[in-house]
């Protein structure tokens, strides 16, 4: 049978397979779109029911290197469904700053992973990095600013430079040449020194067992923190790790107890006017103001403190990679040597590559920006971030990527200077960025500064014949037992 068909008919025809098309390829575009604004969803690998994409972090060292691949995979803005976690993994330069500065209001809270709580008196409130954004923390930046960011040349600058040349002194006379030794410890101990004489104004004998039980306490916590867990987006495994939690739990109370007996001691009942130190600041705000209470000022005074073991880790693992690079060495000597007096941090301006040196371990250790939380609806680059979504700021790519550095596996100081003085390329984020930003950052540099410099005054430091210094990447802590080292005096 043969079908006659009129040339209006095929018109009709066309016109009905077109409409079709064209609501069928709307709806296929709606599906990547949201309704009401029109940002898109971020594009999202196959995931299992129960770990959701957890799989695709499996077998790297560095979970953000899994991150960097599944940007050069599926774009710059990725969704995740890690266990129950909604999260958004986020590269580039450009859509980092976009979330740490341009809209650092909408992604400033932080996960609530059960660990956090526990770790903080059941409240990570109570935890000046992995609060939310609040007043209170508002309040607590504002009074530690003072403190963590000496400026040049103030009494305070001046003071600090006094404390690191002390420890720097106590470092020396503990170091005994030629021979291979743990320093992980002793500079430990005299970081806590200087923290503890630098925000309370009280010191301690390196040789107190109390203090040096405070000490291990701490590194052991901050060990603690900057793992990540399976269990902190898989509620249902926590239980593997209460033993250890309970365990981190008591160290924490063992601090609280060292800090109240001999930090604070009779201070907090004594009526003064003067507001010399931090603790000071705290006592006088918690008895005049209401903002802030006694508790949340101990725990915000504790963490700042333990701020020691993340200056003192990031000193064994910079002398860890001078360790292997006895050129780097001579030429952070020969700036010293230049000096012909005992060096300190006045003298940073004109010790550039011994600068350009600390940034490069800092560059190379890349530590991860601590994930950050959507408070509300919004978008990056485009794509929608729906509220309370975890977000990893992939800053290990911006430290490590080849198209942004020449041989990023090298140590190669050299990479932060340009005509004898210190560049530092936007792309460079190792503290952050934006209200949530490292309060930290300037007093990592002064006091590694100070100890580098005056280590390497004195001594050059070389390989143990049985240590690999292989630095790990990704985390700021070591474990206790860590590299050791042997000191050869000049
Ligand atoms: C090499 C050493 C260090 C590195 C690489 C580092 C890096 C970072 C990074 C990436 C953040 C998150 C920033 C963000 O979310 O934008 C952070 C937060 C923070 N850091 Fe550091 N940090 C270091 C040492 C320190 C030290 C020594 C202290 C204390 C004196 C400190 C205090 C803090 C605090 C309090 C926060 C939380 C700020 C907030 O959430 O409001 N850090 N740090």
């Amino acid at each position: 049978m043969i079908f006659f068909v009129s040339p209006l008919s095929i018109v009709l025809l066309s016109v009905f397979i077109v409409a079709v098309l064209i609501i069928f390829c709307k709806k296929l575009r709606n599906v990547n779109k949201l309704p009401v604004d029109g940002l898109q969803k971020p594009p999202t690998p196959f995931k299992f029911p129960i770990i959701g994409h957890m799989h695709l972090l499996a077998g790297y060292s560095v979970p953000y290197e899994a991150f960097s691949n599944l940007g050069r995979k599926y774009g710059n803005v990725v969704k995740l469904q890690l266990g129950n976690v909604k999260c958004v993994v986020v590269n580039g330069q450009k859509n980092i700053r976009e979330a740490l500065i341009t809209k650092g209001h909408h992604f400033d809270s932080r996960p609530n992973f059960e660990r956090y709580q526990m770790l903080f008196g059941g409240n990570k409130e109570n935890s000046l990095a992995f609060c939310d954004w609040s007043d209170t923390q508002k309040l607590r930046r504002d009074m530690l600013k003072v403190h963590t960011f000496p400026r040049s040349f103030t009494n305070t600058y001046y003071s600090l430079d006094n404390l690191i040349q002390q420890a720097s002194t106590l470092i020396k006379s503990e170091i005994t040449p030629n021979k291979s030794m743990e320093i992980k410890p002793i500079i430990l101990k005299n970081c806590a020194n200087i923290f503890t004489a630098h925000f309370c104004s009280k010191t301690f004998s390196v040789s107190d067992e109390k203090f040096i039980r405070m000490v291990e306490n701490f590194d052991d916590i901050f060990y603690e923190v900057n793992q990540g867990y399976a269990a902190d987006f898989l509620p249902f495994l926590m239980p593997f790790h209460k033993k250890n939690l309970e365990r981190i739990n008591s160290l924490t109370h063992e601090i609280r107890e060292f800090i109240l007996d001999e930090v604070v001691g009779s201070k907090f009942n004594v009526d003064t006017d003067v507001e010399g130190d931090y603790l000071d600041s705290l006592i006088k705000r918690v008895k005049t103001n209401s903002d802030l209470t006694w508790e949340t000022a101990l725990f915000a005074l504790e963490d700042i403190i333990g701020g020691h073991s993340a200056v003192g880790n990031f000193l064994i693992k910079l002398l860890a990679y001078l360790a292997k690079e006895s050129e780097v060495q001579a030429k952070i000597q020969a700036e010293i040597d230049a000096k012909e007096k005992p060096v300190t941090i006045c003298d940073r301006s004109s010790m550039p590559y011994t600068e350009a040196t600390i940034f490069e371990a800092v560059r190379l250790i890349a530590s991860p920006i601590v994930p950050r939380v959507a408070n509300q609806n919004s978008s990056i680059n485009g794509y929608e971030i729906e509220k309370d979504t975890v977000l990893f700021l992939n800053n290990y790519d911006l430290s490590m990527s080849k198209a942004l550095w020449n041989d990023p596996a090298k140590f190669k100081p050299e990479r932060f200077l340009k005509n004898g003085k210190i560049v530092k390329p936007d792309y460079f984020l190792p503290f952050g960025g934006g209200r949530r930003s490292c309060m930290g950052y300037k007093i990592v540099q002064l006091v590694s500064f100070g100890i580098l410099s005056d280590i390497l005054q004195n001594y050059t430091v070389l390989p143990d014949d049985g240590t690999s210094y292989e630095v790990p990447v990704g985390s700021l802590a070591l474990p206790k037992n860590t590299f050791k080292f042997k000191f050869i005096s000049r």
